[in-house]
């Protein structure tokens, strides 16, 4: 298609918005491809009433089962989103857990501990994203009770985002990756006189346990392209325009198939004087658009705590709550830290959801 225009419109998106006026972003392929910039008297989240299953949805995480045990969320046949609280064990002998399901993203949302993998071991705390290729053994040592939103891959592997202009080292340097180490695993092991002859692997979500004589964890080297490693939000340094408002793609972390994982972390605001300072009103046409909100000053949403995760099904026209606009007044940096994770297919919500949900979600654009 062409380019074309009629009406009131902008020559840059997300700039010079008539005032008293909404500009609404209508875009396929996540921010990607063909795209039209609405200029609205209204946003189009002043709804009255929302009668069917595309209501947006707002789950408290806080909430979530704390037994340890994976508590499954979203998902689809690309991606299963889980929380997972991890409490400390203190026993000698150790059971490890292998996913065959998919490669996975720990991201670590509350507490500090230890993850012993076969390549290594490596300390953990929060905003890290643990990436555990498929089927590689690994076990948690939590120093205390420690909370992870899981995103398990279940037809590819994570991978970096394509930087495009900006070139490889742009957003993240893969020398930023931190990868275990072998052999302060083995004298982690010997110190604290662990082992390991236990593996439960996780296989079309049914879990078979192996036992074994001796530890697993007898690996002497390793070589190759394929290992488990870390990258922890404070390491990011996100894109942004001092002039324009960047859509959130800018912020990709790992791209996966059908879905992708992205960050926000603090950045300036865009000081233009007509730069639109807050998210744009958009509908993502083609993406579900899960936010996990870790930590710091949500700004663009209102009655939002840490541990909170909404979901916006495709179709759903979304932007900032009302009080956004007035709450960025004068403020110079964001100081939020979320992951977002796009699905291109829609999510189904497991039923154990239910309870963690915030009623009335679809309401608080009102306030
Ligand atoms: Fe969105």
């Amino acid at each position: 298609m062409y380019f074309t225009a009629q009406g009131i419109h902008t020559k840059q998106a997300h700039k010079g918005i008539p005032e008293g006026r909404v500009e609404e972003e209508q875009g396929r392929k996540g921010f990607f491809g063909p795209v039209s910039h609405l200029i609205r008297k209204q946003a189009s989240t002043r709804w009255k009433t929302i009668d069917g299953p595309l209501k947006p949805r707002m789950f408290d995480l806080v909430k979530a089962d704390a037994s340890g045990k994976r508590q499954r969320l979203l998902f689809n046949k690309d991606i299963s989103i889980y929380n997972q609280w991890i409490k400390p064990n203190e026993a000698k002998q150790l059971t490890a857990f292998r996913n065959a399901d998919g490669d996975s993203i720990y991201f670590a949302h509350i507490g500090t501990g230890k993850l012993l993998t076969e390549y290594g071991i490596f300390d953990y705390r929060p905003g890290d994203y643990i990436v555990i290729p498929k089927c590689f053994g690994h076990i948690f040592l939590p120093d205390a009770n420690s909370q992870f939103l899981l995103i398990e891959s279940k037809t590819g592997s994570f991978n970096e985002p394509d930087r495009g202009m900006v070139g490889k080292n742009a957003v993240y340097d893969t020398a930023q990756l931190v990868l275990p180490n072998l052999e302060e695993l083995h004298a982690y092991l010997k110190k604290n006189n662990l082992s390991c002859i236990e593996v439960d692997v996780k296989h079309t979500d049914q879990i078979t346990r192996f036992e074994y004589e001796e530890c697993i964890f007898d690996i002497l080297g390793w070589k190759g392209d394929l290992f488990p490693f870390k990258l922890n939000m404070d390491q990011l340094m996100p894109l942004m325009s001092h002039r324009s408002h960047l859509p959130p793609s800018a912020h990709t972390t790992f791209v996966a198939p059908n879905f992708v994982v992205c960050s926000f972390v603090p950045r300036p605001i865009e000081f233009d004087d007509d730069a639109l300072k807050v998210p744009f009103y958009h509908q993502n046409i083609d993406y579900d658009e899960v936010l996990f909100y870790h930590n710091g000053d949500f700004f663009s949403r209102s009655n939002l705590h840490s541990g909170m995760m909404s979901f916006h099904p495709a179709g759903f026209p979304h932007g900032p709550h009302p009080k956004a606009f007035e709450k960025i007044k004068g403020m110079e940096f964001t100081n939020e830290y979320a992951v977002m994770i796009d699905s291109r297919y829609p999510l189904e919500r497991d039923p154990s959801m239910d309870t963690l949900e915030v009623q009335n979600y679809w309401q608080s654009w009102k306030s």
